[in-house]
């Protein structure tokens, strides 16, 4: 001490400005880390008297300090006019002066800071959001209990204080739309002695996230993609695999196999199949009602609720853990100006066997070599292990396909790719677009489109030139969904012209030659 005052050799005054300085400064920190740790695990009502401890602590630091320039005010009179301001504050406030005897205005803000934050610790609370468009889901803080058979979510306020019942219905699969779902029930109880069901597991530090599966996910890889596996990942990702999965709606077990590789490194712990969960009521600090889809097939980042470190998540997060999970090699497409000479660019066409068959897909193979590609033609078919056909796309730098579900498989190309979306006839741009155009460009792919003419359509020789589908899209679109889909998606079969499309595939292989690392 004696050294510190020789070398600085500053009067008492200051010295004590400089201690008060440090106090302040150290009790800020400490609020903040209080702040900081609270968010991290605000999850459980036994943080919150932790948080509410160093608060505590936090205030005694800054009034210890206060005491010390209080000390030394003494030699200090204060100007006129802040000791008026002063005593117009303490007369408004002197009843809570003298509740908790604190001694100045400074320690009065203080306190009702800390009565403010100690009252924000308390969590115990739902925030329900049904507004969007296309999904409805809850999150619930403190004591959350779970019936699975019941699908019913009790929120149990934490302390004595009492708050007003409310009850929400909610789907939880990521479109609200799809029917033949059951509902869940999150109901907040008004008091900690209301009827909560009793815990039978109790999982202290682990929050959980309670989604449906089912509707059109399980019927076509666009969907699996878009209703459940972006969706669960923006909800889990910020818990790094510290997240229990309350699964309803299991209708095809087979499912969740397809996935386990995807849904293992989402969450570390066994995932309930809550439809068959009579005898539990499982307890958690955090409860994630429903999974959102807040754009189609991708993510919105001011919208996400983070990564890992709090971080917003964008679409390339999602692709690049979709490497990581299925360890894909290549997370760039193809730089030729780090290649050997003569080295091609790869384009896999996809071969359709149903409809929306590409009738010629020889012919537009030797369009792509001339146009500088290595072209193969591939059927990606649905029931492929998903890492053996994540691994094969992941080996192209382009993808070329038809309107439908296989363009999915986008997702596994190296960003920096190509994606060429041929849009079938009948005014199909728009639906075709919404569902990989922003997608292709969210994940660092270059998003390409090829309008098909009605010369290209095999619905001009099957219906004739006269016939409302092929003279009038727009009666059909108007008719509503039936017919766009027999139609235009499930009757038509396209011969691309090449000499039309030779553009395209132009601007594709330009995109690959012209992209720097
Ligand atoms: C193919 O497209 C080219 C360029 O648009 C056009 O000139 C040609 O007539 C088309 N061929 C057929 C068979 O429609």
């Amino acid at each position: 001490m004696r050294c510190s005052e020789v070398k600085s050799g500053r009067s008492p005054k200051g010295r004590a400005q400089r201690y008060f300085l440090l106090g302040f400064v150290a009790g800020i920190l400490l609020v903040l880390l209080t702040y900081l740790v609270s968010q991290q695990f605000s999850i459980s009502s036994q943080y919150g008297d932790l948080q509410f401890l160093l608060v505590a602590e936090s205030a005694v630091v800054i009034t210890r300090a206060r005491r010390i320039t209080d000390k030394q005010k003494v030699n200090n009179a204060p100007d006129e006019e802040t000791s008026e301001h002063s005593s117009r504050f303490d007369q408004s406030l002197r009843p809570l002066f003298q509740m908790t005897r604190v001694a100045n205005r400074n320690e009065c803000f203080l306190l009702v800071f800390i009565l403010f934050s100690g009252r924000a610790t308390e969590k115990s609370k739902v925030v329900c959001n049904t507004e969007g468009s296309f999904s409805e889901s809850c999150e619930a803080d403190g004591d959350v209990r779970v019936h699975g058979t019941s699908l019913s979510v009790s929120i149990v306020p934490t302390r004595s204080r009492s708050s007003e019942r409310r009850e929400w219905r909610i789907r939880a699969h990521a479109r609200k739309s799809v029917d033949n779902i059951k509902k869940v029930t999150v109901t907040q109880l008004p008091d900690p002695s209301a009827a909560a069901p009793p815990c039978t597991v109790t999982y202290t530090a682990v929050p959980a996230i309670l989604f449906a599966i089912g509707g059109h996910s399980g019927r076509n890889y666009w969907h699996d993609f878009a209703d459940v596996l972006v969706p669960l990942f923006v909800a889990s990702r910020r818990y790094d695999g510290e997240v229990v999965f309350l699964v309803s709606n299991i209708v095809q077990p087979k499912w969740l196999d397809k996935y386990k590789a995807f849904l293992h490194r989402l969450s570390r712990y066994e995932l309930v199949d809550l439809d068959s969960d009579a005898h539990h009521v499982r307890c958690f600090p955090h409860v994630t009602v429903g999974i959102r889809i807040d754009k189609e097939f991708t993510i919105v980042p001011e919208l996400s609720p983070g990564g890992d470190g709090r971080r917003l998540l964008t679409m390339a997060d999602f692709t690049g853990f979709l490497r990581e999970t299925y360890a894909l090699p290549r997370h760039a497409a193809i730089n030729l100006a780090r290649e050997q000479p003569g080295k091609r660019p790869r384009l896999l066409l996809i071969h359709r066997g149903h409809y929306r068959r590409l009738v010629n897909e020889q012919e537009i193979a030797r369009a792509a070599e001339a146009a500088g590609f290595d072209a193969v033609v591939t059927e990606l078919r649905g029931d492929t292990p998903v890492g053996e056909q994540a691994l094969l796309v992941n080996s192209f730098d382009a993808l070329l396909g038809v309107h439908g579900a296989g363009l999915t498989n986008a997702a596994f190309l190296p960003p920096g790719g190509v994606v060429i979306q041929v849009v079938p006839y009948g005014k199909m741009e728009f639906i075709a677009r919404a569902e990989f155009s922003e997608p292709a460009a969210d994940m660092g792919l270059k998003y390409l489109d090829y309008s098909v003419s009605v010369e290209e359509s095999t619905l001009l020789e099957m219906l004739g030139a006269e016939h409302p589908v092929i003279k009038d899209p727009d009666s059909v679109h108007r008719s509503g969904w039936g017919m766009i889909d027999e139609y235009y998606l499930r009757k038509q079969d396209v011969r691309i012209n090449v000499t039309r499309f030779a553009p395209t595939l132009a601007l594709a292989f330009e995109h690959l030659r012209r992209r720097q690392q």
